[in-house]
């Protein structure tokens, strides 16, 4: 599929700076700045969240245009029951909304939509459109569409961390065959691939509680836009600005020229 044309302020084709074999397989958002976005517009909150989905809508789209293969967002965390009842009961209700209206489309472009988090709160009726969302788009291969609701990465890990000590205790386990491919594959992501990026939006440099052990090595990017006002053109920004890294997961890059012995290091 080809990207089509983005165009930037000075004129220039975004599309034609991306490296199609560096698009990163997985990708993270973290959609903030709803609220902030409707209030600076004399809206109320609920109208930035509106917003907000045609945005995810369009970034979901161009996700797939790009090549890369998951995309996981954060949609509403474990600290945001804190919020006035009547944002929370929209939130519940936009998802159920939303979600009866495109799980047809979603399910035609052969993606698989897996919500992630501790359900047990939720309404039944959003319960149940979940889960035959996910039955329905369960074989679907193209594309795999990860919404984060209820979730913490602190409550991801300790789940994980009592689940692995009840196996023990069963005697299914040895302690000592507890290690990093076991424990990830017990997260709720189920051990796919860990993303390459995370994209923030609205400004805000925190990861706030979201895929703590999948994040460890992911490049971060944190763009000024708010969420409702994010858009294709940004995203490539995201991406030109990922390719542009150079990831080294804790290593070195071997330069010519250079070698241990020669560093300031050695006595
Ligand atoms: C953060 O903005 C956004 C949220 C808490 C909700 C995001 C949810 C959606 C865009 C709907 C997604 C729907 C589906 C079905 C996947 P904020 O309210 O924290 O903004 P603020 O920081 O400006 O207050």
């Amino acid at each position: 599929m080809s990207l089509g044309k983005i165009i930037d302020k000075k004129n220039n084709d975004l599309s034609k700076r991306i490296d199609k074999q560096k698009v990163p397989e997985h990708i993270a958002i973290i959609m903030d700045g709803n609220g902030r976005w409707a209030t600076r517009k004399g809206f109320p909150r609920s109208f930035g969240h509106k917003q907000g989905v045609n945005v995810l809508k369009k970034i979901l789209k161009a996700s797939k245009k790009l090549g890369c293969k998951i995309l996981t967002v954060y949609a509403f965390s474990t600290e945001n029951w804190s919020r006035p009842t009547k944002e929370v009961d929209f939130l519940i209700n936009l998802f159920t909304e939303v979600l009866k209206n495109e799980i047809k489309e979603i399910h035609e472009e052969s993606t698989k939509i897996k919500f992630i988090g501790d359900l047990t709160p939720f309404p039944k009726n959003l319960k149940e459109i979940i889960s035959s969302s996910e039955s329905l788009t369960k074989n679907n291969t193209k594309f795999l569409f990860n919404v984060c609701v209820n979730y913490g990465g602190r409550q991801e890990i300790v789940k994980v961390a009592k689940e692995l000590a009840l196996k023990s205790s069963a005697g299914e386990i040895k302690p000592s065959e507890i290690n990093e491919e076991l424990f990830n594959s017990e997260l709720l992501l189920g051990g796919i691939k860990d993303p390459e990026l995370l994209i923030r939006t609205s400004g805000e440099k925190r990861i706030s509680n979201f895929l703590l052990w999948q994040l460890a090595y992911s490049e971060i990017y944190i763009s000024e836009v708010l969420w409702p006002e994010f858009n294709e053109h940004e995203f490539l920004k995201a991406i030109i600005d990922y390719q542009s890294r150079n990831r080294r997961f804790g290593g070195i890059e071997s330069l010519p020229n250079e070698s241990f012995e020669d560093s300031q290091y050695s006595s």
